[in-house]
């Protein structure tokens, strides 16, 4: 194990390839006891390029084996991003309903343009259509996105197509055979620079918090941005459109798990790094698995996140800090805490504070009081916060942090290289005070 997994640059509570570039998680599923990430992947350089589905499985979410590469470019094109899902009723032949088929449905890029479909009867080999089963729409069409939708006995998938003038559209398939698509309808987006419904489509529905009984569907593009709608198995109608789920800025292509056996909703995104990686052999991350719920909030409904509680298994020493007041002249409550790797968890409420300031490994995250803003000051990041008692809970890796705030309505993940020697924390505030009602300082261990 000596020297794997351990560049400097290697976030250890993230997932990164042994090799080569990644970018967007694909086909994420759970299937006969694993859980399955497959990414954009070049094993050949550090950089873009060539572009295959690599492969990890995972038992917890939280540590993940690297296999082989899934899927190659063949004759049709480059392997761009796409779904999967556990065909269980074996609607499409490839298996049998005691031994349902794992099913990958990918884009064949850069050449055709078409939507192609690989099976698998064990997780580990993966056997391609020889034709597609969507023909190209337009240059570009890409990322499917397939579901069970159960009330029309059907499979749905949801494609990113390019329409005239640049136009952003989300179009909708329906099958019962996953082997002929029939389009069904489609959801515009921006149209050029304007990323609403650019690229990567996922497409879910969940219960609202707050408002018993009520279900909701999300329709989301790459760049995190999301319409709150209803679907009729062939239609997606929004109702509040546009919103961001994410007030980071390295976060993108995010994907959920089909498949889900406790019946979560969880999520991982590509984790965007800025920098290069000091001449190592991969390069990019990705984000920490988290779970996504909806909640009436009073501005709508949004879309909250919570980092999964198997991450908790990475908690070795841990501190906790009782009720004290911090204002110019208290001591640094976070002294003597000095995890490189972390989760820390500050349960706060201004006084009369105009701002208070966490110092997270030379990262400073600070809430502005008056502004309801959560800033990273290092990078220029601001999020609008919810005024008062806040919990802020922060995941801290050598290559940056993942912030939840406002109880999940704020999620910020920076990427931002620590400095190694810089393991100092503190916590004070300016113009004024404020109470730290709970904290809790969990150092973490690595993943690999
Ligand atoms: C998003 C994306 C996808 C495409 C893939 C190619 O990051 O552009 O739309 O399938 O990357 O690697």
């Amino acid at each position: 194990k000596q020297g794997e997994y351990e560049e400097p640059r290697r976030g250890q509570i993230h997932f990164s390839p042994k090799r080569g570039w990644m970018n967007d998680p694909n086909g994420l599923v759970y299937d006969n006891g694993e859980y399955h990430l497959f990414f954009q992947h070049n094993p050949y350089g550090v950089n873009w390029g060539n572009m295959h589905w690599g492969h990890a499985v995972s038992k917890d979410l939280v540590h993940w084996k690297e296999l082989g590469e899934a899927l190659y470019p063949d004759e049709f094109g480059t392997m761009f991003s796409g779904g999967a899902v556990v065909d269980t009723k074996n609607s499409s032949g490839f298996g049998s309903a005691q031994k349902p088929p794992l099913l990958l449905f990918y884009t064949a890029a850069e050449k055709s343009w078409t939507q192609g479909l690989a099976h698998s009867p064990d997780g580990r080999t993966f056997q391609k259509l020889e034709a597609p089963i969507i023909a190209k729409i337009t240059d570009g069409n890409r990322d499917p996105k397939v579901i069970w939708h159960e009330p029309s006995k059907h499979w749905v998938l949801v494609v990113y197509v390019t329409e005239e003038g640049e136009q952003h559209a989300m179009h909708f398939f329906t099958s019962t055979d996953m082997k002929s698509w029939t389009f069904a309808s489609k959801v515009l987006g921006g149209q050029g620079n304007d990323r609403y419904l650019f690229e990567c489509p996922e497409f879910f529905e969940l219960p609202v918090e707050g408002a018993a009984g009520k279900r909701k569907w999300v329709l989301t593009g790459a760049n995190s941005q999301y319409a709150i709608g209803t679907f009729d198995g062939k239609t997606f109608t929004p109702e509040e459109e546009r919103m961001f789920s994410q007030q980071g800025r390295d976060y993108y292509a995010a994907q959920t798990f089909s498949n889900e056996p406790q019946g979560r909703r969880v999520e991982i995104g590509w984790w965007r790094t800025h920098t290069n990686q000091d001449g190592s052999a991969f390069n990019q991350s990705m984000s920490i698995p988290m779970t996504i719920a909806l909640r009436k909030t009073a501005r709508g409904i949004r879309i909250i996140r919570q980092p999964v509680s198997e991450l908790s298994a990475l908690r070795t020493n841990t501190q906790k800090l009782t009720s004290s007041t911090i204002n110019a002249s208290s001591a640094n409550v976070l002294d003597s805490f000095h995890g490189e790797l972390a989760e820390i968890r500050l349960r706060i409420k201004p006084k009369d504070a105009h701002s208070i300031h966490i110092n997270v490994r030379g990262l400073h995250v600070i809430y502005q009081v008056a502004e309801q803003e959560l800033v990273v000051d290092n990078v220029r990041t601001h999020a609008p916060l919810i005024n008062g008692e806040q919990e802020l809970r922060i995941f801290v890796d050598r290559i940056g942090v993942e912030i939840f705030a406002s109880q999940g309505e704020v999620f910020m993940p920076i990427n931002y290289n620590l400095d190694p020697k810089n393991t100092q924390y503190s916590l004070s505030t300016s113009g004024g005070s404020a109470t730290l009602l709970t904290g809790e300082l969990y150092e973490l261990k690595s993943i690999w």
